[in-house]
Order: structure tokens, then C-alpha cells, then sequence
């Protein structure tokens, strides 16, 4: 498989996202423990070297998953977390973006994770999801998480939730090496970030590349004229159609698919070989946009 790089780090390109492994509405505990442990260690059989994870994902759940399906890990795999959200006790994501409230974060992941490095941290903003909200100034935020990568718990920082101009000014105040923005063939709204993220030679994250669970993105796409003519051409899924369409996008476009189905997994790992051409892509600029709103 292709390898792209976050920092200097080289990865697959295509990876795992783990927020799938708690319970509905990724809260609470997974209704079958032992199959998400085995999604995770057939991750790493395939060849997956980049999981995606966050303490807030039950809270509390999916890391311990993480740990006690794949601890001691392998030298090679790359966990990258987020910080600046928790859970009200319904579930809901709240932001918590205070410094002191990322650095405690920062240490419950390595707590969790059983870890003393973590391979990056983004900073999760609520620019995108509350337009116009009061934050914490980006200044303070990331002055917290470059204090945590001089002591050498995080290796490298990366931004997420963010605006194009968001990321240029992370790229200044503090050297980060990725984003991680919803971005799918059903929402390209983060096409100007991904373009600074190009200028900088950053690695693009998508998240809900499928187009997300919580609001049937997987069947928008199964049922879309544009994808799944471009599926019957090359003999694949339409979800398979839709990752490559990301990996086509740029060539530091890293995938981190959320799935608790073994055959999913495998699906979305060997989105990898599917190439597709010019005709295809034009094909699927006509996919109408349908973005999630959550
Ligand atoms: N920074 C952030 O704020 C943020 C927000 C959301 C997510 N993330 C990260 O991004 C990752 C990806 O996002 P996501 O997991 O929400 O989104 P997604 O990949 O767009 O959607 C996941 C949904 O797709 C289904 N699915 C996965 N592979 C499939 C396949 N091959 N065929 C049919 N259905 C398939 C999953 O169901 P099954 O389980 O049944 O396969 C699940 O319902 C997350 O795991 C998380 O690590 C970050």
C-alpha cells in the first residue's frame, strides 16, 4: 500500500478510525467487547499502522479497547488521539478547550492507552460546528499542547473542526503537521482547508469520509446514481468508491474509516488498490453534496 506522512512519521494511507467501537451514538460500552478487540487486532494483521482514537470516544471506552486488544504495541503502529471535547452524562460532545483541560486530556489518553508518547494530538475546535462561539484563543490552546511536545509525550500536533485561515495560523504558532476535518464525496465544504493543508505539506485527515453514521452516510452513498455507476465499472463497492475518491483528492490524503465489522474493515482497507481515472472522477463531481449536520 501507498504511505503518506504525518510529521516524519510514515504511515499507510489508509488507517483506522476507532470511534465506532463504543456502544450507539459512541456512548457507553459496545454491546460485544470481544468482536471490537478482534476488528482491532485484524487492523493490525492487515497492516493498519495508524489508529484514530479519543478518550471522550464512551468516554472512557475505546482506549481501554485499544489498550487491551493491542498493548504491547508494535514499534511501527502510530496512535494519534484528540483533545478539547468531553461528554455530558446524556452523551452529548461538549467543547473543552481550556489549556489546563487539554494537557489533563493529553494525560488520561497516555494513562489509558498505557503509553509514555503519544504519535500526534489534534486540537478539536468548535469553530465549524458554532460559527461565531466563544473559544479559547488558539494562542493559549496550542502554547498548552507545544508544552506537552517539548516534554515528549506528544512527538508532533495536529488541528481539527478547523477553518482554512485556522490552519494557516496553526502552522505558524506552533509547527502542526495535520488536519483533521469532515470532508467525503457527500460534503466537500473542507476542500479549502485541504488546499492549505497541500501549500503546507500536511497530512488531511477526513472524517465521516463515509459521510457518517449518524446521519446514514454509507447508504446516501450506496444509493447515489454517480458512485455507484463508477462501482459497477471497476467491480467494487460504492463505499469502496468513495475512499479512493478521497485518496484521489491529494497524495497526503490519510483514510481513517470507522467500522465495528470485520468485513467492512477489510472492504475499506483494500480501497488502497482501486485507482481511478479522469472519466471516474469527473463521473463523481456530479455526486450531490449532502453534509452531515449533527
Ligand atoms: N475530529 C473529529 O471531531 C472526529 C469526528 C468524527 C470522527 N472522527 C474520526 O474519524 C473516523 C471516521 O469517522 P466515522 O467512523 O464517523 O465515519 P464514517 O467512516 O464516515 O462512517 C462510519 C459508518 O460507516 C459504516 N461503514 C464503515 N465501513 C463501511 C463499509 N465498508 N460498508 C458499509 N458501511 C461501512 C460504519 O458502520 P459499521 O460499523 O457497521 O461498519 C459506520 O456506520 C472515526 O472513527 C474517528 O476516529 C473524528
Amino acid at each position: 500500500m501507498s504511505t503518506g506522512h504525518i510529521g516524519d512519521f510514515t504511515v499507510k494511507r489508509v488507517g483506522y478510525g476507532a470511534m465506532q467501537l463504543a456502544g450507539p451514538g459512541v456512548f457507553g460500552p459496545p454491546a460485544d467487547p470481544e468482536n471490537n478487540r478482534a476488528v482491532l487486532r485484524r487492523a493490525l494483521e492487515l497492516g493498519v499502522d495508524h489508529i484514530d482514537t479519543a478518550q471522550f470516544y464512551g468516554p472512557d471506552v475505546v482506549n481501554d479497547l485499544i489498550r487491551e486488544a493491542l498493548h504491547p504495541y508494535p514499534e511501527n503502529l502510530r496512535l494519534v488521539t484528540k483533545v478539547g471535547a468531553e461528554r455530558s452524562e446524556k452523551g452529548e460532545f461538549l467543547p473543552a478547550g481550556r489549556p489546563e483541560q487539554l494537557v489533563e486530556q493529553v494525560e488520561a489518553n497516555l494513562r489509558a492507552l498505557d503509553t509514555d508518547r503519544l504519535t500526534m494530538v489534534n486540537l478539536r475546535r468548535y469553530e465549524l460546528d458554532a460559527p461565531g462561539s466563544e473559544e479559547p484563543a488558539l494562542e493559549d490552546q496550542l502554547a498548552a499542547l507545544v508544552g506537552l511536545r517539548e516534554q515528549g509525550k506528544v512527538a508532533e500536533i495536529g488541528v481539527s473542526s478547523v477553518s482554512a485561515d485556522t490552519v494557516r495560523r496553526a502552522v505558524d504558532l506552533a509547527g502542526v503537521v495535520s488536519v483533521q476535518n469532515p470532508y467525503s464525496i457527500l460534503d466537500r465544504s473542507g476542500q479549502e482547508a485541504l488546499e492549505v493543508a497541500r501549500d503546507h505539506d500536511l497530512a488531511f485527515v477526513p472524517y465521516f469520509p463515509l459521510g457518517s453514521a449518524f446521519t446514514g452516510g454509507p447508504a446516501k452513498i450506496a444509493a447515489d446514481p454517480h458512485v455507484t455507476a463508477v462501482a459497477q465499472k471497476h467491480g467494487v463497492a460504492p463505499t469502496q468508491v468513495a475512499l479512493a475518491w478521497l485518496l484521489a483528492q491529494y497524495e497526503n490524503v490519510l483514510l481513517i474509516p470507522g467500522t465495528s465489522s470485520i468485513a467492512h474493515l477489510e472492504d475499506n482497507l483494500a480501497v488502497a488498490d482501486v485507482q481511478l481515472d479522469p472519466e471516474d472522477l469527473s463521473q463523481l463531481g456530479k455526486v450531490e453534496e449532502s453534509p452531515v449536520e449533527i
